[in-house]
């Protein structure tokens, strides 16, 4: 595995790569990497002939009093982790390589970026948008694989594409890659080490509310009463707070007051000694 930290550098491996043919997916992440990323590098391998991943902590996504700083960054062992899994490429780029001095563009995606996660995270949209549209600039990808625990993000990733005729990936090349989850069902996250074993043994209770919440949408049609519920069991549980808990529109983000024929989503975000935790899964449409 090649490990580049600038730019030139990167433009010489991809033109490497790409100098023997074939194709190339990347694989954006913090690093902190878990089985959740390796399942995308897998994946990634899977389909492609020659696999890139990024590691780099973007300070833009992070708003003020967030985890910019302790966000976990264990470089020499994700590096170990991606070279094991038989990665061609590690871009690990210096905050100053990614926004040399003078740096002043961000792209805004409207609409899907502005609830949730957008709304309570002011500025974190823009700043994922921006930095993957330069990871995308910069390593030309064939196809980029995102992990679906994301669900917002990928949404915003995908407009964004659509929105710039994006031509390396095209929109539909942005895979979405089902959430890998721990054995008591709390889906894989970098932030989960933050939690202490007893919070994290509480913590299992989001994707069991979130199931129960989903079986009675299914069953009954109508959200509110399933969303209520399953914001009183989060707090019974030993949840500090709920963000936010909708069925919305897959695609468009738009909330739901009901499952309907199209693909839905149930959203979550919760905290729980001081951790926000989020979560999505699918919602049929009711019998
Ligand atoms: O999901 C993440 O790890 C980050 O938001 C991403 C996509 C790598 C952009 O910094």
């Amino acid at each position: 595995m090649q490990t580049v930290t600038t730019l030139e550098m990167l433009r010489n491996a991809v033109s490497g790569l790409r100098g023997g043919g074939g194709t190339i997916a990347l694989v954006p992440t913090m690093g902190a990497l878990h089985d959740g990323h390796l399942t995308l590098v897998r994946e990634a391998k899977r389909r492609a002939d020659h696999v890139a991943v990024s590691i780099f902590v973007n300070p833009t996504q992070f708003g003020e009093g967030e985890d910019l700083d302790a966000y976990p960054r264990q470089l020499a062992e994700d590096s170990a982790m991606l070279e094991a899994e038989g990665v061609d490429l590690l871009w690990a780029p210096t905050v100053e390589a990614m926004y040399p001095r003078g740096f002043a563009s961000s792209i805004s995606v409207d609409g899907v970026s502005s609830d949730f996660c957008g709304a309570d995270r002011p500025g974190h949209f823009e700043g994922v948008a921006t930095v993957v549209c330069k990871l995308f600039n910069q390593v030309l990808p064939d196809m980029a694989l995102f992990g679906e625990k994301d669900w917002q993000q990928l949404a915003v990733i995908r407009r964004m594409a659509r929105d710039l005729d994006l031509s390396r990936p095209l929109a539909e090349d942005i895979l979405g890659i089902p959430t890998v989850r721990e054995p008591d069902g709390l889906a894989m996250s970098s932030r989960n080490r933050y939690l202490s074993p007893q919070l994290r043994a509480t913590a299992a209770a989001l994707p069991n509310a979130m199931k129960l919440a989903i079986a009675e949408m299914e069953a009954r049609g109508d959200a509110a009463t399933s969303l209520a519920t399953l914001e009183r069991v989060l707090r019974e549980s030993g949840f500090d707070s709920v963000d936010y808990a909708a069925l919305a529109d897959a695609d468009s983000l738009q909330r739901l007051e009901r499952t309907g024929d199209r693909p839905a989503r149930l959203l979550v975000a919760a905290r729980i000694g001081g951790t926000r935790l989020i979560d999505n899964m699918a919602v049929k449409a009711a019998d």
